[in-house]
C-alpha cells in the first residue's frame, strides 16, 4: 500500500507541523483567585508553593498548565513572544508574570532569574532548548520539556514503552512525508537528550503525549467529532472496529506534568489515553455520548477503500499502517502509576464542543472544519454513496 503519497496526509502533516505537533504546597497563596472551574483533580492540596516558569503558556497546553498550577498554589511566569493569544483560560492570566522576549535571539528577560520549575512548551528548535538548558540550569531546579510520542516515529512496535530507542538522525532516501515525520521527532528526541544531558537525569522530566484534545486545542484536527458528532444524521466513520486509536486531554497532561514535579518525579513518561486500549468503533461510541442527535453510523472499514478516495487519518484515527501501525500502541502504564488521570471522553467531547462554539473561535475557523476543502464533512455524502455503490 502506497501509504505515503497522499495529499490529504501532506496537508495534514504540514499543518501539524506548522504548530509544532505531532504526531504535561503549603497554604494557596491564591487562595481568592478567579480560575472558575475546578475539575475534581484539581482540589488545592497542601503541597510546598513552587516558582514556575513556562516558555510558552499562551497556546493549547499552556493556560491548563497555569489553571492547574494557580489552583494547587504555585506563582507562575511565562516567556513568550506576546504574540500569541489564548482561547482558553483567559481569566487566569491577570495572575500571571508575563515576560516577554524571543527564544531565537532574546532571552534577557530570563536572565539572573531563578525559578523551581522550567516547563518548556514551545522547544520546537534544537537551538532554543540548548540555549535555554544552559542559561537556566544553574537557576532552576527541575526542567519539564514537553516532547511528543512523535519520538517513536516510525512506529513499528506493537507495545511502545519509554525506554524504546528514539531514531536521532534524519535517514537518507525517505520520502518527503517521512522526512517531516523524522524531522519532527528526531527533533522532540534530541532536544529530550539536551536537557537529560544538561540538567542531569534526576532534574529533568520528560513528557510525551500523543494528540491533545481539549478546548483551547489549536490544531483543529480532532475537534472535527465534537463538531460531526452533534450534527447527527449518516455520519462516515473510517477505520476497522479495532483499529487502534489513542488521544489525551490536554488537561490531564497539565495535571500531570505539575503533579510531577511537585513530587519531583525526574524521568520519562509517555502521556497518552485513554486508559485502556480503545479501537475506532469504541471511540465513535463514547465520543457520541455527549450528544443525542439522532444518528446513524457509516463504518467504512476497508483500508483500500479510504487510501483509494485519500482518507488517510481522521484523528484520533490513523491509518495503522507501514511506519504508523504503532501510532497508537503507545503504552501509558509507566504514566498512569505515576500519577496520570484521564477525564471521561464524552466530557472531553462535549467541552471541545462548548469552547468551539464560543466568541473564543471565529466563525471562518468554524466554517473551515465543516466545508474546507480538507474537511472529511465536505466529501462525506459523495464517499458514502460511493461506498454504498461498491458494496
Ligand atoms: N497538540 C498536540 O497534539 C501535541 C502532541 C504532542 C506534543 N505536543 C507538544 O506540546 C507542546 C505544547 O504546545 P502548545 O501550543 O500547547 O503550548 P503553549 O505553551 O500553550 O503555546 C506555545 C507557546 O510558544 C510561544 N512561542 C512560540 N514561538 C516563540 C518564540 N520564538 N519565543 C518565545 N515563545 C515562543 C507562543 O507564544 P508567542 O507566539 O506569543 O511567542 C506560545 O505561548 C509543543 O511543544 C508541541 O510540540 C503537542
Amino acid at each position: 500500500m502506497k501509504y505515503h503519497s497522499d495529499k490529504s496526509r501532506r496537508r495534514f502533516l504540514q499543518k501539524s507541523l506548522a504548530l509544532g505537533f505531532f504526531y504535561p504546597l503549603a497554604e494557596n497563596v491564591f487562595a481568592n483567585n478567579s480560575v472558575k472551574t475546578k475539575r475534581k483533580d484539581e482540589r488545592n492540596q497542601a503541597v510546598h508553593p513552587l516558582k514556575i516558569l513556562i516558555l510558552g503558556g499562551t497556546g493549547f497546553l499552556g493556560p491548563q498548565q497555569i489553571a492547574y498550577a494557580l489552583n494547587r498554589g504555585h506563582a507562575i511566569s511565562t516567556f513568550t513572544r506576546g504574540k500569541t493569544k489564548p482561547t482558553t483560560q483567559k481569566d487566569v492570566f491577570n495572575q500571571v508574570e508575563q515576560l516577554t522576549g524571543d527564544r531565537e535571539n532574546n532571552l534577557e528577560a530570563l536572565r539572573g532569574r531563578k525559578w523551581d520549575l522550567v516547563i518548556d512548551n514551545s522547544g520546537n528548535r534544537e537551538k532554543w532548548v540548548k540555549d535555554t538548558v544552559e542559561l537556566l540550569k544553574d537557576n532552576v531546579e527541575l526542567y519539564l520539556y514537553t516532547s511528543s510520542t512523535g519520538v517513536y516515529y516510525p512506529y513499528l512496535g506493537k507495545d511502545i514503552r519509554e525506554d524504546t530507542k528514539p531514531v536521532l538522525k534524519v535517514p537518507e532516501g525517505i520520502t518527503p512525508i517521512q522526512k517531516m515525520e523524522y524531522d519532527y521527532g528526531v527533533m522532540k528526541a534530541r532536544n529530550e537528550l539536551t536537557v537529560i544531558n544538561g540538567f542531569g537525569k534526576d532534574r529533568a522530566i520528560i513528557v510525551r503525549p500523543t494528540y491533545m484534545i481539549g478546548p483551547g486545542d489549536n490544531t483543529d484536527r480532532f475537534t472535527y467529532w465534537p463538531e460531526r458528532l452533534s450534527r447527527g444524521g449518516e455520519v462516515l466513520v473510517p477505520g476497522k472496529a479495532d483499529d487502534p486509536v489513542q488521544y489525551i486531554d490536554a488537561r490531564d497532561v497539565a495535571g500531570f506534568m505539575i503533579r510531577l514535579a511537585e513530587n519531583k518525579k525526574a524521568g520519562v513518561y509517555n502521556a497518552v489515553g485513554p486508559a485502556s486500549p480503545t479501537g475506532m468503533h469504541a471511540f465513535i461510541y463514547g465520543a457520541y455520548a455527549a450528544f443525542s442527535s439522532p444518528i446513524s453510523f457509516v463504518m467504512i472499514n476497508d483500508h483500500e477503500f479510504l487510501e483509494t478516495h485519500g482518507i488517510l487519518d481522521q484523528v484520533p484515527w490513523i491509518m495503522p499502517v507501514g511506519d504508523n501501525a504503532g501510532s497508537a500502541l503507545v503504552n501509558n502504564a509507566r504514566a498512569i502509576s505515576n500519577g496520570l488521570t484521564f477525564t471521561a471522553l464524552a466530557e472531553s467531547v462535549r467541552d471541545i464542543y462548548d469552547w468551539w462554539h464560543s466568541e473564543a473561535v471565529t466563525e471562518e475557523r468554524r466554517n473551515k472544519l465543516v466545508s474546507g476543502n480538507a474537511s472529511l464533512m465536505k466529501k462525506e455524502k459523495d464517499l458514502i454513496a460511493e461506498w454504498r455503490k461498491r458494496k
